[in-house]
């Protein structure tokens, strides 16, 4: 397996998720090889819960990257997890139309690209 997914799905095993126990992790690559990854943080408030995708994004922001090339996430279902509409809105942000790669624990993956994930986006071209 390639090693952005497994580095997805071992980011997985990191994840914080008590109240939804629905464990995701994502391996976001950036233009340099470099692997970023995240797993979902929940909260009992309920409503701060960060996702695997935005944690992976943030983590690599805030390190001073801002040039990605694709992104991986990992979950645990048969049909495979895709991206929630805030993480495709931040994913947009900064990847742009990139692949989105999504992975399951038997090995499975999908491709996508962000303008199929997010038609019409709004980013800072309207800005
Ligand atoms: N979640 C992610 O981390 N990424 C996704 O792509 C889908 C949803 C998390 C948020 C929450 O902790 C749990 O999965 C259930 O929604």
């Amino acid at each position: 397996m390639e090693p952005l997914l497994e580095a997805a799905l071992k980011a997985r095993d990191n994840a914080h998720a008590p109240f939804s126990k629905f464990h995701v992790g994502a391996a976001l690559e950036d233009v340099d090889g470099r692997i970023w990854t995240g797993c979902n943080v929940e909260n009992a408030s309920y409503g701060l819960t960060l996702c695997a995708e935005r944690v992976a994004v943030f983590k690599a922001i805030s390190e001073g990257v801002r040039k990605f090339r694709r992104i991986a996430v990992a979950a645990d279902t048969d049909k495979l997890t895709p991206p929630c509409g805030a993480c495709r809105q931040i994913l947009w942000e900064f990847l742009g139309n990139a692949d989105v790669i999504l992975v399951n624990l038997q090995g499975k993956t999908a491709t996508f690209k962000m303008r199929d994930l997010l038609p019409e986006p709004f980013d800072a071209s309207f800005i």
